[in-house]
């Protein structure tokens, strides 16, 4: 069985003494506990490069922005473009993001830009995917996500698709303590790599990282983990919380 990946996404949140303190506290109780997962911060923009220092020193974690720019280079006033981040030692990107997609419009073919962008300067998309609650009532979640998937990320090359790593977070569960059950988790999990296996083939589904948010928190972790096709986790609220997310962390490593 792969090693297990928790990454947290500290989503708007912090100042920079707030950030601080965390990625210390995170650090300490990292290196105490030792979990063996492939630990992911991301942090707001502003504190990447003190993530990243803190993370070429330690070796305990790596790290991950929130999003990046469709474009490459230029006047594209106030984006941050995948060079940058690159240049400062961040390997992964949140791509594709619900609150994204719903606050800033981004659609499957922008995301699609992005994530060529993230893969081109070496860095691993986190792609999204989900449904919100009428979708899922009208039963359409399965459709919702293989368009997700499909127009976002089916025009990759083999090489390009093995750094991707998708995240199945169903909007009715972020940030609302209604986590998904492990079977309602599990089913959608299977059903993302059945889509791979068909269009990747068997070794690339295997290889897949899938990994669930919404609601993921130290009580609710294990169960989740425990089904086969979960991955591990993307944390958003219980990844500003040191001991929480390291306990994620460490139910991961079991
Ligand atoms: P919560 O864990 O706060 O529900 O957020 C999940 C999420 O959106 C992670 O990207």
């Amino acid at each position: 069985m792969k090693k297990k990946m928790v990454a947290g996404n500290w989503k708007m949140n912090t100042d920079f003494q707030e950030a601080e303190d965390l990625l210390y506290s995170i650090e300490d109780l990292l290196a105490d506990k030792g979990p063996d997962t492939n630990v992911v911060i991301c942090t707001p923009y502003p504190f990447l490069e003190l993530a990243t220092d803190r993370s070429s020193e330690t070796e305990l974690f790596a790290v991950g922005a929130q999003n990046v720019s469709s474009f490459e280079d230029g006047a594209y006033t106030g984006e941050v473009s995948a060079r940058m981040l690159d240049s400062i030692g961040v390997s992964y990107c949140i791509i594709g993001h619900s609150e994204r997609r719903k606050y800033f419009k981004e659609d499957n073919a922008t995301l699609a830009q992005k994530v060529k962008m993230a893969l081109k300067y070496d860095m691993a998309p986190i792609f999204c995917v989900g449904e919100v609650l009428e979708e899922r009532e009208a039963n359409r979640h399965f459709d919702v996500i293989r368009q997700q998937i499909e127009e976002s990320l089916f025009d990759l090359d083999d090489g390009d698709f093995e750094n991707v790593i998708i995240a199945y977070e169903p909007v009715w569960a972020i940030g609302t303590g209604k986590t998904a059950t492990p079977e309602q988790a599990e089913e959608v999990h299977a059903f993302i790599r059945s889509l791979v296996r068909e269009k990747y083939g068997d070794d690339m589904a295997e290889k897949l990282y899938i990994l669930y948010g919404g609601s993921c928190n130290a009580k609710n972790a294990a169960d989740l983990f425990a089904q086969l096709d979960v991955d591990g986790g993307l944390i958003g609220g219980a990844s500003l919380k040191a001991e929480d997310f390291v306990s994620i962390c460490v139910q991961a490593s079991k």
